[in-house]
């Protein structure tokens, strides 16, 4: 059963709005696009950052390292919890948030004893530590906090750092230089835009996915509006040019819900104030129904793959 919870954090980046996105996903009615569904969903409300911890880093580029951290914390309890009652979808929120959603998500994992594997729908790699980071800005981190890179001393120890092979980034077609060395002494399936050009969208993704069951993996999905193309999705402060269509952006979605293999979602980088009159958080509402079930047309058996 989904539960929907709301993280309205804009503390790691510099354009203000996202913390108005539960708010936009709730009016675009996704609860309600579910119900039509069939598909009951409970609404656990918005997560609220506890106190300021004291927190230091070598890096003066970052900022709001504080309230990031106190996200993190609060997201990664509430995320816990939420794996233990259904398939929480995470409203985001700027991508930092995925700090703590992941963190909650690998712990329950690691509590169950079945590995986590993590699918990244997005422009950029957000494999920057808060060492490396040139913006400051913190969203471009969660990754590699995800795969237990050093440099988050001011963050909760990451309960289970996440394999490189078991993540797959999916679209991206902005990695800075730093991130690309990284990257380079990591085994993550990297799907960019060239391979992605290549072999179709849905080959690589079915390869990830055949090795997520092989493993009886848990699967968190992480999707950022801007692995969408800003012509069909400009409610974001980071666009990249050459993102995924409407299509393929659905054919991602409906090889997902088939795959049966989700357990958690992020819905991030939605900034409101950035949309046209309602048109991205629809989307991206269209794009939650289409992982959760909708079809076109139901056919009995699949006629093509
Ligand atoms: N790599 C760039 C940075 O560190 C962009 C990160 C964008 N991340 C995102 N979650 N939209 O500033
Ligand atoms: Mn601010
Ligand atoms: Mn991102
Ligand atoms: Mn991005």
């Amino acid at each position: 059963k989904p539960i929907l919870i709301g993280a309205p954090i804009d503390s790691g980046q510099k354009r203000e709005g996202c913390l108005m996105g539960p708010a936009a996903f709730r009016v675009a009615g996704l609860a309600r696009s579910l119900a039509e569904l069939g598909v009951e969903s409970d609404d656990w409300g918005d997560v609220t950052p506890g106190p300021l911890p004291e927190v230091t880093c070598p890096n003066p580029a970052v900022h709001h390292l504080a309230e990031t951290v106190a996200w993190t914390r609060a997201l990664a309890a509430r995320a816990e919890a939420a794996m233990a009652q259904g398939l929480p979808i995470f409203m985001g929120g700027d991508h930092s948030l995925s700090l703590g959603t992941v963190a909650g998500v690998a712990a329950h994992a690691k509590a169950l004893g079945r590995p986590l594997f993590v699918l990244w729908l997005d422009a950029h790699s957000d494999y920057h530590t808060p060492l490396t980071t040139q913006s400051g800005n913190l969203h471009g981190t969660p990754v590699a906090y995800i795969a237990g890179r050093p440099g988050f001393d001011a963050f909760p120890p990451f309960p289970a750092p996440v394999p490189a092979d078991r993540i797959c980034l999916y679209g991206i077609r902005s990695v800075d230089p730093a991130e690309h060395a990284g990257l380079l002494e990591s085994d993550m399936t990297i799907c960019d835009m060239r391979v992605l050009d290549e072999q179709g969208i849905v080959a690589p993704l079915r390869a990830f996915l055949d090795g997520v069951r092989a493993a009886n993996g848990l699967l968190h999905v992480s999707l950022d509006v801007d692995f969408l193309d800003p012509a069909i999705a400009p409610a974001v402060g980071t666009t990249v040019p050459g993102g995924t269509t409407f299509r393929e952006a659905h054919l991602v979605m409906e090889h997902l819900h088939e795959s049966g293999l989700v357990t958690s979602l992020d819905l991030v980088e939605l900034n409101p104030f950035l949309d046209e009159r309602g048109r991205t958080a629809r989307l991206m509402v269209e794009l939650v129904g289409s992982l959760m079930g909708r079809k076109v047309f139901d056919r009995p058996t699949r006629s093509f793959g």
